[in-house]
């Protein structure tokens, strides 16, 4: 049977772009394949304003229909700066690579490429019932939006799960030209305002202005002015008072509804994309917030992988398995960007203390796809300015010297240093470099005592070039033990061999040494983690405390709820503990308040049951730990640092919440720690945790910008392009890296000796000087002739978007009369230039002349 030929009839619910181009690609490959689009709007019903693509999608578009791209190529606006409009300054960041058309155009492109193709295309025409339709084709794609109705009529097949966002938007266009991406982050009383626009033609640009629900009720735009529009009408007093905020943007330009009102984003997510001969396609699949600019693009893709897999698959079942098996990865990979950068705008006023590199820096990595790494690959000069001034703040905050106000003086010694090699004052200590080797318990102690691999863990960790390095958890008494091959601190014989620990450690290096301490609460007597990472509870340990008598797990034995008398004495165990840590000879004492142990036990109303004055409101469960920090910040001295590790999220309905977070992490700054180290789970066995990579740093950027005390990101940053972004986005202070030091002890030089950084943020051991170079790869010897006549030109980092027919309009971007890249419609507000030079915006004083 040939490729796909069970499929004769193709009903396609919906002439957007997903429907649309599959029916053109289906058709293309099969001609002799019936096919019909049913769609309820007119063939020209304008929809929207501008769409805009990346360079990738466009290779996918380019390789699979070459008409339709030509078509399109013709006519897109294209550039490659980022512009950050933010706190009366402008950042610029080039290399990106845009294209973007109006919407009504790809339609008009793709509806024309129907015809041609014999793609019957039913306008004015709502589609029939889904049930008539599978009846009566041999395969339906529903390709009918966010609002798909087929999807709603097959949902407990497809199981959607419609998560409505938190920030209002309206949707809109300007006849202003911007020449670039424009983000604009303006602060008001009511709130923080953003915007996300774009040029998409000679003469307009698309405008979306977004705002927290409480930042919009608090503006009053709740308020309808006059009568609520009516179904396709726009909600013009706001559009009016969108333009007032932003006319310094605007520059005496309109901005020109469209059916606009205010809205809310949905993601969309469905378990199943495919039931019997019905296949979701585009936004009625998934959806993926328009500050990362794919819906569009996913739609397309799906629409050429769906396409590809009816003519690689005889059987329909095998093709739109195939079709969901290859695109889910990808729809995944793009809504978990989305959803970290929709979160990032949701709480865009947590960042509006930054400076205006930072900020920029900050933003352009939102999402996690974008990093330091690739940042650089793209506008180095960008990265450089925001580095330097990064690193100057760094080295005067670490050598005492005053701490600027902002970002705007870089210090011109410092370049060329990753953030993660930059210096840090924490309490006296002065760490030389960013990385913390996080708690990581070995499990060999007996009787409480440290083991030899816990002093050769130490002593690697100490030669492997990080900042801090910490022990394992170590218990304040017996019982406190997360299991029986724990080290613990509550008797004269551990307390010297953790001296000679130490003292063999210092023989290494001046790392500073950390240890953490713990009562492991009702995670007590387990046995020792399996591949998880989480230890169960013995069935036959010791007997265990906790706030409440809750087992870890159905059929564990219980731990007991301790009475004021056992609190007392666990407050005592931590203070004697500390004394004698800091007698064995550390210099950073850890407490660990997380992952359900004792103390994280009180905190969650998860594991926290209790009615009196330890239980019930925050304030009273957070009592045992202002307790512990009291006692033990008075055992340990004053000049020392305490780090409190915290878990910032149960991961579990009705656990803590993010102000509870917050209000925790606060309280212990208040009561003297030093440091925050933000974990987050381990507290119910239930817990549900969306792994991923640095899935925890946004609570580290939660507590950074509330307590303004240094914190620590920790989670799945294995590597040194995470840690940089980590650093110079202002979300953490430190970056632990667990795991990847247990890979590889010398996980810190190596990441120095791969940046090609050398310098006192990096220290190689002086035996191990000869080495601290990257051995040379296989083939390192071999020397490439020249195979070129003339060295090809590099492409500009900086393109901006004029209109053909606009003055400058192809001219380099230096060549302008004014040497600088923008000089829009007559009254622009001045751009950034590409070439060092910092405009600003009117009103505001001059910055750092470096990032662009
Ligand atoms: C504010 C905003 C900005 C965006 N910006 C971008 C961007 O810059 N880049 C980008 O890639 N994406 C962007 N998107 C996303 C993009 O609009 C969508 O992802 C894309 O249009 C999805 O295409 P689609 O074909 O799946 O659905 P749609 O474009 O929604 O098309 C569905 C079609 O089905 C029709 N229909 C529905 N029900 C029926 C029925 N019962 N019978 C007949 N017809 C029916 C509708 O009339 C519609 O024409 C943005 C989205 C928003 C909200
Ligand atoms: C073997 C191992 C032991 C650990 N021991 C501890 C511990 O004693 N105390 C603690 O707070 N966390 C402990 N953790 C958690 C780590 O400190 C860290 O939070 C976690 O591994 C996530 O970071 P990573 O992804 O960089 O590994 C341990 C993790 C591992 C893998």
């Amino acid at each position: 049977m040939p490729a796909g030929s069970a499929v004769r009839r193709i009903a396609v619910v919906g002439a957007g772009p997903g429907g649309l181009y599959f029916a053109a690609l289906a058709k293309k490959l099969a001609p002799h394949r019936e096919i019909t689009v049913w769609e309820r709007d007119a063939r020209d019903d304008a929809q929207g304003f501008g769409v805009v693509f990346s360079d990738e999608t466009l290779d996918g578009i380019a390789q699979a229909d070459p008409p339709v791209f030509a078509a399109l190529s013709a006519e897109f606006a294209r550039w490659s700066d980022i512009d950050v409009r933010y706190a009366g300054q402008v950042r610029t960041c080039g290399g990106h690579g845009f294209a973007a058309l109006d919407r009504n155009r790809l339609r008009a492109i793709l509806q024309q490429r129907c015809a041609e193709l014999g793609v019957d295309v039913r306008y004015r025409t709502p589609a029939p019932p889904v049930a008539r339709l599978a009846a009566g084709y041999d395969l339906v794609v529903a390709a009918d939006g966010v609002r798909s109705a087929t999807r709603a009529a097959l949902a407990e097949a497809f199981r959607p799960e419609l998560d409505e966002r938190h920030c209002r938007y309206i949707w809109l266009a300007t006849d202003k030209v911007f020449e670039a991406f424009t983000f604009i982050v303006e602060q008001y009383d009511f709130g923080a305002l953003q915007v996300h626009a774009y040029p998409y033609s000679r003469r307009r640009s698309t405008f979306i202005v977004e705002m927290a629900e409480e930042a919009w009720r608090k503006a009053g735009f709740e308020e309808p002015a006059g009568r609520e529009p009516g179904r396709g009408e726009s909600d013009l007093p706001s559009v009016r008072r969108c333009e007032h905020l932003l006319a310094a943007h605007l520059d005496g330009h309109r901005l020109i509804p469209n059916a606009s009102r205010w809205i809310r984003f949905t993601t969309v997510r469905n378990a199943s994309w495919h039931h019997r001969n019905v296949v979701l396609l585009g936004d009625a699949a998934h959806t993926a917030h328009f500050s990362i600019g794919s819906g569009t693009k996913l739609a397309l893709e799906d629409g050429l992988a769906l396409a590809a897999a009816l003519h690689e698959h005889p059987l329909l079942e095998g093709a739109l398995a195939a079709y969901e098996g290859e695109r889910r990865p990808v729809v995944e990979s793009a809504q978990r960007a989305a959803q970290a950068s929709l979160e990032w705008f949701e709480t865009v006023g947590r960042h509006t203390g930054q400076g205006a590199g930072q900020f920029a820096f900050n933003l352009l990595t939102r999402s996690r796809r974008v990093t330091y790494g690739n940042l650089r690959a793209r506008d180095a000069a960008f990265v450089d300015g925001v580095d330097a001034a990064f690193g100057g703040a760094a080295e005067r905050e670490a050598e005492g010297r005053d701490a600027p106000s902002d970002d705007t003086v870089p210090d011109a010694g410092a370049a060329g240093v990753p953030p993660m090699f930059r210096p840090l004052r924490l309490g006296r200590l002065r760490l030389r470099n960013r990385i913390v080797v996080p708690p990581l318990a070995t499990f060999t102690a007996v009787d409480g005592m440290p083991s030899g691999f816990d002093r050769a863990q130490l002593a690697a960790q100490v030669l492997g070039g990080a900042g801090l390095v910490f022990t394992g958890m170590t218990a304040v008494s017996a019982q406190g033990r997360a299991t029986e091959r724990c080290p613990g601190l509550w008797t004269d014989a551990q307390e010297a061999a953790w001296r000679s620990v130490v003292h063999a450690a210092r023989q290494l290096g001046d790392t500073p040494l950390g240890i953490q301490l713990t009562h492991a609460g009702r995670r007590a007597a387990s046995a020792v983690p399996g591949p998880d990472g989480i230890g169960r509870p013995l069935a036959d340990g010791w007997p265990t405390l906790a706030a409440s008598p809750l087992p870890w797990e159905p059929g564990a034995p219980s731990p007991r709820a301790a009475d004021a008398a056992e609190l007392a004495g666990a407050v005592a165990d931590f203070a004697a503990a500390a004394t004698r840590a800091d007698r064995a000879g550390f210099d950073v004492l850890g407490l660990q308040f997380g992952h359900g142990h004792l103390v994280s036990g009180f905190l969650s109303p998860l594991t926290n049951l209790r009615t009196d004055r330890y239980g019930g409101p925050l304030e009273h469960r957070l009592r045992l730990a202002l307790e512990v920090l009291a006692a033990v910040r008075a055992a340990w001295p004053a000049d020392k640092p305490i780090v409190v590790r915290i878990s910032a999220a149960d991961w579990a309905p009705g656990g803590t919440t993010e102000a509870e977070a917050v209000a925790i992490c606060r309280a212990l700054a208040g009561a003297g720690a030093d440091a925050l180290d933000v974990s987050t789970g381990e507290v119910v066995a239930h817990q549900k945790v969306p792994y991923g990579r640095g899935y925890q740093v946004p609570f580290a950027d939660l507590v950074r910008n509330a307590t303004g005390i240094p914190t620590i990101a920790v989670g799945a940053i294995s590597g040194h392009d995470d840690a940089n972004s980590v650093l110079l986005a202002g979300r953490a202070d430190l970056v632990a890296v667990g795991r990847a030091h247990l890979y590889d002890p010398l996980w810190t030089l190596h990441a120095a000796a791969e940046q090609g950084y050398a310098g006192p943020g990096a220290r190689w051991p002086q035996p191990w000087q000869p080495g601290s170079r990257r051995p040379p790869g296989p083939g390192a010897d071999r020397v490439a002739p020249r195979l070129r006549l003339l060295p090809e030109a590099a492409a500009p980092v900086h393109r901006r978007w004029l209109p053909p027919d606009h003055p400058a309009a192809g001219r380099p971007v230096a060549d302008r009369p004014d040497g600088a890249p923008g000089d829009g419609p007559p009254g622009d507000l001045p751009s950034a230039p590409p070439t060092g030079r910092q405009d600003e915006l009117p009103g505001r004083k001059p910055t750092e002349p470096v990032p662009n």
